[in-house]
């Protein structure tokens, strides 16, 4: 029996919930609303977490970007697996996302490098995300040097891209009074097959 969902919860899309109560939260938060904490885990099974920024959400897929030789993309390419939760304070709500990981197809990663500052453009360039870096000047050099290479309209990097996430369990959550709270949890046994929703106890 699928379960009675009303208000925030109503609709026959999580996408379509998900991106609802995103724009809600880019009214009242403070900043980055799309910030999310991203879980992998490495080849010993040992989780880690991160905050990413979740830039789009697509009628099937969320989509972030980073360095394509950071841990985090070494872990989810191995892995081909994440999860993440965005938690909006001003809202008192949780998305949690589960599913599985691939490159994204890099037209929306040529896209929205563009888009970005050139500052930004250039530090994408010359961080070597996630190796250890002796002196902050050694970062600042090298993104001069770049500069000089570059010149002024620096195209994107092959390291340097999205990952798309297509879920298999997406699970709504508000507070409610009491700790009394709402879930409604979508899941599917894989990315091909239906949604199932349940509410679950708090
Ligand atoms: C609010 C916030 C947003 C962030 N957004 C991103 C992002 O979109 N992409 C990214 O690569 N790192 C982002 N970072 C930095 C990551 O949290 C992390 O330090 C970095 O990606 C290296 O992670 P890794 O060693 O697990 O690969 C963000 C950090 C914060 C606090």
């Amino acid at each position: 029996m699928v379960p009675t969902k009303k208000n925030i919860f109503a609709g026959n899309d999580p996408f379509e919930i998900a991106r609802r109560w995103y724009f809600e939260a880019s009214e009242t938060e403070l900043n980055d609303p799309d910030a999310v904490a991203l879980a992998t885990v490495d080849e010993r099974g040992l989780p880690n977490v991160r905050m990413v920024l979740m830039r789009f959400i697509l009628d099937d897929a969320f989509v972030f970007f980073t360095n394509y030789e950071s841990v985090k993309a070494a872990e989810i390419l191995s892995s081909g697996k994440a999860a993440f939760v965005y938690h909006w304070k001003s809202l008192r709500r949780q998305i949690r996302v589960r599913g599985e990981v691939s490159k994204e197809d890099l037209n929306l990663s040529d896209k929205y490098f563009g888009e970005r500052s050139k500052q930004s453009r250039y530090g994408a360039w010359a961080s070597k995300q996630s190796k250890p870096l002796f002196d902050k000047n050694v970062l600042f050099e090298r993104i001069e040097k770049i500069k000089v290479e570059l010149g002024n309209n620096p195209l994107r990097p092959d390291f340097w891209g999205g990952f798309k996430l297509i879920p298999t369990e997406i699970e709504f959550w508000a507070d409610g009074e009491y700790r009394l709270h709402d879930r409604f949890r979508w899941s599917r046994p894989d990315i091909a097959k239906e949604w199932e929703v349940n509410r679950l106890y708090p």
